[in-house]
């Protein structure tokens, strides 16, 4: 029997989320663990307020810390959404959930969020395509991450889950972030510069409000507690994806409610010169600029949908919920969020 949870994360937008949800469960399978939630630094263990969530410090760079926190705690299952550019941290989770294994003779499993699916070059990538591993491994380097969470689970005898997070909106019920990373970081850069800006090309990425994101999550652990155990490691991969969102449509409205509020000077959008200046200005690496910014991808998610998964959200409630993500920023910004750090360093 599954004993523990772990989040990594935690302190962020998406695992703050999740171990909100969790910790707060009434009913199910979910309520008979313990939820622990990891954050980076001690004054976020102080300060955290939800009844039933164990907070603990924990540097997932750090093996021998990990492999403590999971073997002292009992931990079965691991979710981590601390950061998916830096194959280490998972590859410590892995072992050390491995090591329990080893320890327990029980089943143990992490389910990690990472980010898009930059670099893909077969055309249309579903989640249930049986050669999606082989693909991913054929294109060598461009998601490590993946490659080593499917490769080293297998070898350790461990179940994983892939959920590529995609642009997730929407106000996060954790402890600590409560805001997303893009829309925030381009209401920030549009405040400073007092203009909205958008990128010479439209776009329509995939999406997904945090609560239903959260809610796959809950999903999926549910029937991973109940043994009913969904397809793992290489065919683990599951796109929370529940909608698209028209990008230029999104700017334009930001830039109106911006406007109202009188952050930017003029309520229409101007088109950035170039992708690299739009990166610079925004704080993003130039090399991710355009997946980060507004990769469209021909991906389909369907096996969340086979597992009972149902988005709330869908485009036109995005749309109509702009105005309250001005709204959130201006009451909830505590600054740029430190993923972008992962990936200039
Ligand atoms: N939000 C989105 O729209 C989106 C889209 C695509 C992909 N993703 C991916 O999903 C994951 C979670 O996203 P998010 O929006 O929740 O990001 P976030 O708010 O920045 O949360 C990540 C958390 O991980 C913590 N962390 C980073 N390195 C750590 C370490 N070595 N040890 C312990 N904790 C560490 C961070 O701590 P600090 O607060 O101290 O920095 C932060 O609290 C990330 O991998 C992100 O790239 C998110």
């Amino acid at each position: 029997m599954i004993r523990n949870i772990l989040i990594t994360g935690a302190g962020g937008y998406i695992g703050g989320s999740v171990a909100t949800k969790f910790a707060t469960q009434k009913d199910g399978p979910i309520k008979n663990t313990k939820i622990y939630a990891a954050v980076r630094s001690k004054d976020q263990t102080k300060s955290a307020s939800i009844p039933g969530l164990a907070v603990l410090q924990l540097d997932c760079g750090d093996y021998e810390a990990v492999k403590d926190v999971v073997l002292n705690n009992h931990i079965d299952m691991v979710i981590h959404t601390a950061s998916s550019m830096v194959a280490s941290y998972s590859q410590n989770l892995l072992e050390a959930l491995g090591e329990r294994r080893k320890q327990s003779g029980q089943e143990t499993g992490v389910l990690t969020a990472f980010t898009d699916m930059g670099g893909w070059r077969y055309g249309q990538c579903k989640d249930s395509d049986a050669e999606i591993f082989t693909k991913e491994k054929g294109i060598g380097d461009v998601h490590p991450t993946d490659i080593l969470i499917v490769e080293q689970s297998k070898a350790l005898g461990v179940k994983s889950f892939i959920l590529p997070a995609p642009y997730v909106y929407g106000r996060g019920t954790g402890d600590w972030r409560k805001l997303s990373v893009s829309i925030p970081q381009y209401i920030r850069t549009s405040m400073r510069l007092k203009q909205v800006y958008k990128f010479p090309e439209d776009a329509a990425p995939a999406a997904t409000h945090i609560s239903d994101l959260v809610s796959l999550y809950k999903l999926l652990a549910t029937k991973i507690l109940l043994g009913q155990t969904p397809p793992a490691n290489e065919n683990g991969y599951y796109f929370p994806f529940a909608h698209r969102i028209p990008w230029y449509k999104t700017m334009d409205l930001l830039a109106k409610a911006m406007h109202s509020r009188g952050l930017v000077n003029q309520p229409h959008v101007e088109i950035w010169p170039s992708y690299e200046k739009a990166a610079d200005e925004y704080g993003f690496p130039r090399q991710f600029i355009r997946a980060m910014g507004a990769s469209s991808g021909d991906i389909v998610a369907e096996k969340p949908f086979e597992l009972g998964w149902k988005p709330q959200w869908d485009e036109k409630k995005y749309l109509e919920n702009i105005d309250q993500e001005v709204q959130d920023f201006l009451e909830l910004d505590s600054g740029k969020a430190s993923i972008f750090d992962a990936l200039t360093t």
